[in-house]
């Protein structure tokens, strides 16, 4: 008798574990939000790659962005993310002579790193986290966020849109960048 009831025990046992497990991951997947889970993956950075020629600006789907098949889907004024160094959503904008801006705004917010949105109305970035505001060329123009937002150079490798670190003044403060 002590056997069965034994062998009857043990599957039991794994039973619960799994029970366990699902209620542990299951529980914990809808806490970090449904969206924010492929919102997270989009951002988590690709690693090394690039070579010596900075690093191809990357869209949601992880395929690199080429000029011309940027500009031929987005209008004048667009500015959009894509996946620039460190991974980091980065703005690429349009401007009004249908020519890709040569350097990008990343997105994270100086204050505690919210991606913030522009706003076109506005004509600003604006974080919806604690309302920092950022103009145009992502300077910082309304606090808690304690710094501009980061630049990067925007470079025509072979027609991708690539990106390569920018290292000297900031020219919208005139003093060194802070991300360097
Ligand atoms: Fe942007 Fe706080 S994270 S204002």
């Amino acid at each position: 008798h002590a056997l069965v009831e034994e062998g009857a025990f043990v599957p039991d046992m794994e039973r619960r574990n799994i029970m366990n497990l699902i209620l542990v991951f299951g529980g914990a997947l809808p806490a970090v939000g449904g969206l924010a889970i492929p919102y997270l993956l989009f951002f988590i950075p690709r690693g090394g790659g690039g070579g010596g020629g900075g690093l191809p600006a990357l869209t949601k789907a992880g395929d690199q962005v080429t000029f011309k098949s940027w500009l031929d889907s987005h209008q004048v004024g667009s500015r959009e993310l894509v996946q620039g160094l460190k991974g980091d959503a980065t703005y690429l904008i349009v401007d009004d002579n249908k020519q890709i801006r040569d350097y990008g705004i990343n997105a994270v917010c100086t204050h505690l790193g919210c991606v913030v949105p522009w706003n076109k109305a506005a004509n600003k970035y604006m974080c919806p986290c604690h309302g920092s505001q950022y103009d145009e060329t992502g300077k910082v123009v309304r606090g808690p966020a304690p710094l501009s937002l980061a630049l990067a150079h925007i470079t025509d490798n072979a027609g991708v849109v690539t990106f390569t670190p920018w290292t000297e003044t900031d020219f919208r403060t005139g003093l060194n960048p802070w991300w360097k």
